[in-house]
């Protein structure tokens, strides 16, 4: 049975959405940033802000290389597991790809002023969002379904899905 992987931008509801979509399923549920910071005893905060952004991608592309083998897993991925190719490969060899997106101004509520993202917390948070998303879509576009969660609770994303599956 296959990996149900779920991809998009940060604050399109991945983590939340997943856990409840494994409890639901009765399967495993791997967060790729909460088993990164568990590995290395850092926040993602922490990571990006002790050995940068080059090295956190180094590390997620090693957990990611390991959850992909596993089998019949939900997997929560952090929004930029699309920039690698490789990643990619590994998710989709072994799983469904679902991509979870949401309106700017939805993101930009959902992660908040004082963001724990390293990438949001910055006062052109809102300009970013806007880069980051457009020059990430097509790689966004590789999944085998997309669901826009703006107006979805997470019970509801996990019921579309479910229909999906
Ligand atoms: C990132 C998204 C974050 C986290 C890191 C980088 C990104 O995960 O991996 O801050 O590049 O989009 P979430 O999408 O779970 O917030």
């Amino acid at each position: 049975m296959k990996n149900i992987v779920l991809i998009g931008f940060m604050g399109t509801g991945k983590s939340s959405t997943g856990r409840l979509l494994a409890g639901r399923l009765g399967r495993p549920f791997i967060d790729v940033d909460r088993k990164i910071e568990r590995e290395t005893g850092l926040t993602i905060g922490e990571l990006f802000a002790q050995h940068g952004e080059t090295y956190f991608r180094a590390r997620e592309k090693a957990a990611v290389a390991r959850v992909a083998r596993y089998r019949k897993a939900v997997i929560a991925t952090g929004g930029g597991v699309v920039l690698d190719p490789d990643n990619m490969r590994r998710l989709r060899a072994g799983g469904v790809i679902i991509c979870l997106t949401a309106t700017v101004q939805v993101i930009l509520e959902r992660t908040g002023r004082r963001s724990t993202r390293p990438l949001l917390a910055r006062p052109d948070r809102e300009e970013i969002v806007a880069r980051l998303l457009a020059e990430r879509a097509p790689l966004y576009g590789q999944a085998d379904f997309t669901l826009d969660t703006s107006d979805l609770t997470p019970q509801l994303t996990v019921e579309k899905i479910i229909a999906f599956l």
